[in-house]
């Protein structure tokens, strides 16, 4: 099946939607928040169009975190113009993810949304619209976007390596995994390259001359451990293989089409691509349910291992269900839940987020 097809967060609101269990990314937007900050600055005082603005947010999803990162920019975007005694242009907004994605939940967000743009007196209007489609092409005309944002959504590449689907190189696992032969990470690592440098050169041709782009990719500290989340995930569907509750061959033939960069590779494909000078780049290493700690640091472990659980399961899920069927869900996450922080203090699990801050060389 086309990863484009089934790629979707869980959406609506309900107890495993990715609306309620988005904490983490939403930390991280907040980490990012600086360097999109300056970004705007930089852009606001070098490059500021008279008329309309045009921003789009790649990955958006739906929830909470959807419209936080615009408000942000927008919020910015009045204060410059103050500071600068100019009036702010018009804005349009376009909200980017894959055809599944849950745009009805976000387009009924969108009249609370304009009220607080009214109650915090934004004078000019805003034009807020979907853009379904993959952002690894092109989605808008060229020289047309002043600024592109994208949070915790380009770790996912196109298609699963074509190597592991017709060789079946990964038996056993659903992601690079330490039992992996050496060819699983080349060919994941080469589907990386080619989607990212595919993703560079599309939004350079649409960005205006010197628009600004602040990507934050989630990514490993050494390319040859990634300690993946989705290693432990692999590990108990291997059990409910064992028990016979999956078939060995579905297991075989199913892997997530997941890769998360090292700050090195990111860089030298970036070079490679040229089109982007690196203004900034920040990295923020964490264990990986740090967030949960630092949200409430009188949960037990239980209660963190069920919100860590209920994380994954709010992304994972839709693209699991495609090939294992709705009816495994509940167990598979069951015994996630039950050992994944313990195989976190074995592990000593930790990732890194990057935050690049880019502007168009051109
Ligand atoms: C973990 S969510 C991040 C959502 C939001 N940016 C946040 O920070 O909360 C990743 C999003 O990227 C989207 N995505 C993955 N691949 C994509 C692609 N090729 N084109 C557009 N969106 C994609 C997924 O559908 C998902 O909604």
């Amino acid at each position: 099946m086309e990863v484009e097809q089934v790629l979707h967060m869980n959406g609506a609101d309900g107890r495993t939607s990715y609306a309620n269990n988005s904490l983490l990314q939403r930390a991280v937007i907040s980490w990012a928040k600086p360097i999109v900050d300056a970004s705007i600055e930089k852009l606001c005082c070098a490059n500021l169009p008279a008329e309309c603005l045009r921003i789009a947010d790649l990955g958006c999803s739906s929830g909470p975190n959807t419209l936080l990162v615009v408000s942000n920019v927008i919020d910015k975007i009045q204060n410059m113009c103050q500071n600068l005694n100019r009036r702010p242009p018009s804005l349009q907004v376009f909200l980017n993810d894959l055809p599944q994605n849950d745009f009805n939940t976000v387009f009924k967000s969108l009249p609370g949304f304009y009220k607080k743009l009214d109650e915090r007196k934004w004078p000019e209007p805003c034009f807020i619209a979907g853009m379904p489609g993959s952002f690894y092409g092109r989605l808008f005309p060229k020289n047309s976007v002043n600024f592109f944002h994208s949070s915790y959504s380009l770790h996912w590449i196109s298609k699963v390596p074509k190597g592991l689907v017709t060789e079946g190189l990964n038996e056993g696992n659903i992601c690079i995994a330490k039992t992996s032969p050496p060819s699983v990470f080349n060919e994941y690592f080469e589907q990386f390259k080619n989607d990212f440098t595919v993703f560079l050169r599309s939004r350079a041709e649409e960005l205006v001359p010197q628009g600004g782009m602040v990507l934050t990719i989630r990514g490993s500290i050494n390319s040859h451990e990634p300690h993946s989340i989705c290693e432990c995930l692999g590990l108990k569907i291997n059990d409910m293989v064992l028990e016979g509750l999956i078939e060995k061959k579905n297991l075989d033939s199913f892997n997530i089409p997941y890769y998360e960069p090292t700050m090195e590779e990111l860089m030298e494909l970036i070079e490679a691509e040229g089109s982007f000078r690196l203004q900034d780049l920040q990295v923020f290493k964490h264990d990986w349910d740090s967030f949960i700690k630092e949200a409430d640091s009188g949960l037990d472990k239980k209660a963190r291992a069920g919100i860590f659980s209920t994380h994954i399961r709010s992304v994972v899920e839709p693209f699991l269900v495609s090939h294992f069927g709705e009816g495994v869900m509940e167990d598979l996450f069951r015994r996630f839940e039950k050992d994944v922080l313990d195989y976190m203090e074995k592990e000593k699990c930790q990732s890194i987020d990057m935050v690049l801050s880019l502007t168009k060389e051109y």
